[in-house]
């Protein structure tokens, strides 16, 4: 089965995103590519799906069959080179627009010419990371949300001179892995994230001025807003490293000052204490 006018995807970029990313490609029956910039973080890649595939075993959700073909459909690489059959290339490397800009500077080298370039960038522009291209028509952003194998929302960006069809063809892949595409333009953190990152952000400030604790915050949006986490348990599957790059390039360019990142949220950043991934956050995760 394949996905639209995509058979082959190429991930660059197997962390939490991009490994996230190629199981849903894969789960979609699409060959994907998966590569990464060295031996050890490729295994660190190919890790990762093997543990999300196998908690969907264990909880009765995914045959070992299954699992095996899904796994099988990805080929684990760290050589850019094989990335030449891709006709869709989704970027997933770390939020820094000068290794994105590097990275899509080597993709427009190796990639077929009509191949489609995507970044999973979650608030840099796009237009910035296309610009190192002789493409940026087939450049757009497809950013999924964490856990990319279970939020449904995909955010698609077209910049300026992103041709329609490139948009047009990667909404309705998305469409086709069971997601739902919203169509944004080309502003820092599009629609979700300029929302969701302000309250976040505020949910800290709280926090240090001592106007609640962290339990009675997160119990607060759980009990009363119906969110299925609070703002602390949020932040440290995002991972607070993320969150203060997001909030740092919002503020950049909307100088709104609920986008300013909070100083504890940097304080905890610079002790190495980035959530889930690191095993401290807000919270000890053991
Ligand atoms: N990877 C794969 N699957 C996962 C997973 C993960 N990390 N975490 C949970 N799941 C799956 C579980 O296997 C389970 O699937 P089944 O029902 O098929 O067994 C399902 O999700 C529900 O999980 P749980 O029962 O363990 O837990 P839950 O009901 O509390 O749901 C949650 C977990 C889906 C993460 C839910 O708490 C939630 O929606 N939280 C909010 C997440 C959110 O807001 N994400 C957006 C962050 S912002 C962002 O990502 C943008 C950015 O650019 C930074």
């Amino acid at each position: 089965m394949t996905e639209g006018s995509f058979s082959r995807v190429g991930v660059v970029g197997l962390g939490t995103m991009g490994a996230g990313i190629a199981e849903v490609l894969a789960r979609g029956g699409l060959a994907v590519v998966g590569v990464e910039v060295n031996a050890e973080a490729l295994e660190r890649g190919r890790g990762h799906l093997e543990n999300s595939t196998g908690r969907a075993v264990k909880r009765g959700r995914l045959t070992e069959d299954a699992q095996r073909e899904i796994l099988g459909r990805i080929a684990f690489t760290v050589d850019f080179a094989d990335l030449g059959g891709c006709d869709l290339v989704i970027e997933a490397v770390p939020e820094r627009l000068d290794l994105k800009r590097r990275v899509f500077a080597e993709l427009d080298r190796v990639c077929r010419d009509d191949a489609v370039l995507a970044t999973n960038t979650s608030s840099l522009s796009v237009t910035e990371i296309a610009a190192p291209t002789a493409r940026p028509a087939r450049v757009v952003g497809v950013h999924f949300f964490n856990p990319a194998p279970v939020m449904k929302l995909v955010e698609v960006i077209g910049t300026v001179l992103t041709e329609p069809g490139a948009v047009d063809r990667v909404a309705s892949l998305v469409r086709g892995l069971g997601k739902t595409p919203v169509t944004v333009g080309d502003r820092s953190g599009f629609v979700a994230n300029r929302l969701l990152f302000g309250y976040l952000n505020q949910a800290v400030g709280m926090l240090e001025s001592g106007h609640a604790t962290r339990d009675d915050i997160d119990t607060a949006m759980t009990a009363g807003a119906g969110l299925p986490m609070g703002p602390f348990t949020l932040m440290d599957l995002i991972g607070l490293d993320t969150c203060l790059e997001v909030l740092e390039a919002l503020y950049a360019e909307s100088r709104d000052r609920r986008h300013a990142p909070a100083p504890l949220l940097r304080e905890l950043v610079t002790a190495g204490l980035l959530g889930r991934k690191s095993g401290r956050g807000f919270y000890d995760h053991g």
